[in-house]
């Protein structure tokens, strides 16, 4: 089988951890005979500091990323950007432009311990035993994307969802619990957002055709908290935009490393697959960053094109690298190993 690849591997530990990802990417292709085609692009701060163009996301790159059957993804953000706020293009913005002009509206973050993990969780054990969680993540509109300002001292962001908005995410998330225990969480603020109220009556509406499934309905602050205090209550959850950046990061430390958690971003038309973390600059060029949420992301994106054989094998080496601590210090502090063994230990599982 042929397919297009983009790889943007942007900015901070993204580099590395991609690298991880294309050793597994290669494999796979030698054992199954696949040809994945990569085309490279750049993006974030790399763009804005090497492409000439002025952009975070060059036409180039997007036009890579158009042509592409799937993206894979490393991180985006540079410290320099964070610390000046003269800056006024940022390197996230080329994310953002991407997600928005791919119509990546469907963002699926799962979130899962493994039993030699458990110790790492700050939560107790008996807690976190056997979490399995599926976030789903509305990507392209909300605060992030509504019209925002600033003049004379005040700012502001404009915070907008249409019915379909969250409609079409919500059938996405409606089947996914259907395929899983039936169960639903919708996390908003519906005693005080308008947006939120929407959010509540659309999935009210749309639960007569899903009889089956359950659904609770949790305030965001409230969602912070029981999601440390009983993770086990949750099974797929889903929220927009704004809240399931925050709700995802927390949950992942749950499984003990945000390192482990892979994303997938989908549209009607393509696909992007990345790593939930961040640049990480403070571990760039260290060759300690965890490659495994990039790993498992690759195993999102195999499953996207339908290698479901590759993909699961993909997850079976993963599993394997965690059960003989073959880790980075993240989650395995005693005898940690780097980003690159990782990688190789993978590859080695895999063929
Ligand atoms: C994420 C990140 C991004 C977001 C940033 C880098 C723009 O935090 O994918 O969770 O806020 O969506
Ligand atoms: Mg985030």
């Amino acid at each position: 089988m042929i397919k297009k690849i983009a790889i943007l591997s942007g900015d901070g530990v993204g580099d590395e951890i991609t690298t991880q990802s294309l050793k597994v990417l290669n494999e796979i292709a030698k054992k199954f005979h696949h040809d994945f085609l990569y085309h490279e692009g750049l993006i974030g701060a790399s763009a804005l500091d090497n492409s000439g163009s002025g952009k975070p996301l060059p036409d180039e790159t997007l036009s890579i990323c158009r042509n592409s059957d799937a993206i894979l993804f490393g991180a985006i953000g540079d410290p320099k950007y964070d610390q000046n706020p003269n800056y006024k293009i940022r390197p996230e913005k080329g994310l953002l432009i991407l997600r928005k002009t791919l119509n990546l509206f469907c963002n699926i973050r799962p979130v899962m311990t493994y039993d030699v993990l458990l110790k790492r969780s700050p939560l107790n054990t008996e807690r976190v035993k056997g979490i399995d969680i599926k976030i789903y993540r509305e990507l392209i509109g909300g605060i992030y994307f509504g019209d925002k300002g600033t003049s004379d001292e005040k700012a502001y962001d404009y915070c907008f969802y249409a019915f379909e908005d969250v409609q079409r995410i919500g059938h996405i998330a409606f089947k996914e619990a259907i395929a899983r225990n039936n169960n639903l969480t919708l996390v908003d603020k519906a005693n005080v957002l308008e947006t939120s109220r929407l959010w509540r009556e659309t999935i009210q509406t749309m639960a007569k055709d899903y009889s089956k499934v359950n659904i609770d309905f949790l305030f965001i602050d409230n969602a912070a908290m029981q999601i440390l205090l009983h993770p086990k209550n949750f099974d797929v959850i889903l929220t927009d935009n704004m809240f399931g950046d925050i709700l995802s990061d927390e949950a992942s430390v749950i499984a003990g490393s945000i390192g482990l958690i892979p994303s997938s971003s989908i549209g009607d038309k393509n696909a992007l697959f990345e790593p939930i973390h961040g640049s990480y600059y403070q571990a760039a060029k260290k060759n300690i960053a965890n490659p495994l949420g990039s790993i498992l992301s690759v195993a999102m994106l195999l499953n996207y094109l339908r290698l479901y054989k590759e993909a699961q094998l993909v997850r079976k080496a993963v599993y394997n690298t965690i059960n003989y601590y073959k880790s980075t210090y993240d989650i395995s502090s005693f005898y940690p190993i780097g980003t690159e063994e990782v990688g190789d230990f993978i590859v080695q599982e895999l063929s």
